[in-house]
């Protein structure tokens, strides 16, 4: 097994575990004493889904997204009710994908499609993707441990821009996040600067972006990078 392959085993391992108490992050799920703590602690969860929205827009009539690393599907359902025609959410996690999928029975979003596998796809299930208007990597660069193979992969299935959230370094929460990840025998975490964004999104073929530094839960990037026909 490659170190990317095993970083990706053992990322769908903790997600899949992990995919319930993720999902009671949104939607005013949790109790009282939990919101005040994830709103202190991690606020950049709300304040990217809000920023992503805002980017595409209230009405997506007409127009197809892709969802990668979408997790138990709230972006997805979102670009639903918005109009999507099609959207497609991809996870490793296939406990994840299971909760997607239930949610978006129950939701009646016939527009939504759930695939469990690892991006950059390895099998045919997933190399067949085809481009879409936009794409979403929403808390997933964090366990990416090639990135460059995942830009470039996603650069040619986007039509329009993409927008993706890389994780900052902080001086204290990065070492703190990573070696919580390592004591509780969880995947690697990785973190990024300004310069490196550029630069991964320059090489993957990206034309102009548009950063925005959150500062606050650690800080984070939040970028649209638009296909090079859209710059
Ligand atoms: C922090 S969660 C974010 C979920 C969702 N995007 C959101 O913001 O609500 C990160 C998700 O990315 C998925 N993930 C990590 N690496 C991935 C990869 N290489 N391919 C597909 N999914 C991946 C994990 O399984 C997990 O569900």
């Amino acid at each position: 097994m490659t170190p990317d392959h095993a970083q990706e085993a053992k990322a769908g391992e903790f997600f899949s575990g992990f995919a319930a108490k993720w999902d009671s992050l949104y939607g005013g799920k949790r109790n009282l004493f939990w919101r005040l703590l994830d709103n202190w602690l991690r606020r950049d969860i709300q304040e990217r889904y809000q920023l992503t929205f805002e980017r595409l827009g209230p009405d997506l009539r007409g127009q197809t997204v892709l969802d990668i690393g979408c997790g138990s599907g709230i972006y997805c359902f979102e670009a639903a009710r918005r109009g999507a025609d099609r959207v497609v959410g991809i996870d490793l996690a296939e406990g994840m994908i299971s909760l997607a999928r239930q949610d978006c029975s129950r939701l009646g979003l016939a527009a939504c499609e759930f695939i469990c596998a690892p991006f950059p796809p390895r099998d045919s299930s997933t190399k067949r993707l085809d481009s879409f208007d936009y794409a979403i990597v929403m808390g997933v660069m964090d366990y990416v441990a090639d990135p460059a193979a995942f830009l470039s992969a996603l650069r040619p299935l986007v039509r329009k821009f993409a927008v993706i959230a890389f994780n900052a370094h902080h001086w204290f929460r990065a070492p703190l996040r990573y070696y919580r990840y390592k004591l509780l025998g969880r995947c690697e975490v990785y973190t990024y600067d300004e310069e490196q964004v550029r630069g991964l999104l320059a090489k993957a073929g990206f034309g102009k972006l548009d950063i925005l530094r959150l500062y606050h839960s650690g800080g984070s990037y939040i970028v649209t990078a638009y296909s090079r026909q859209q710059s």
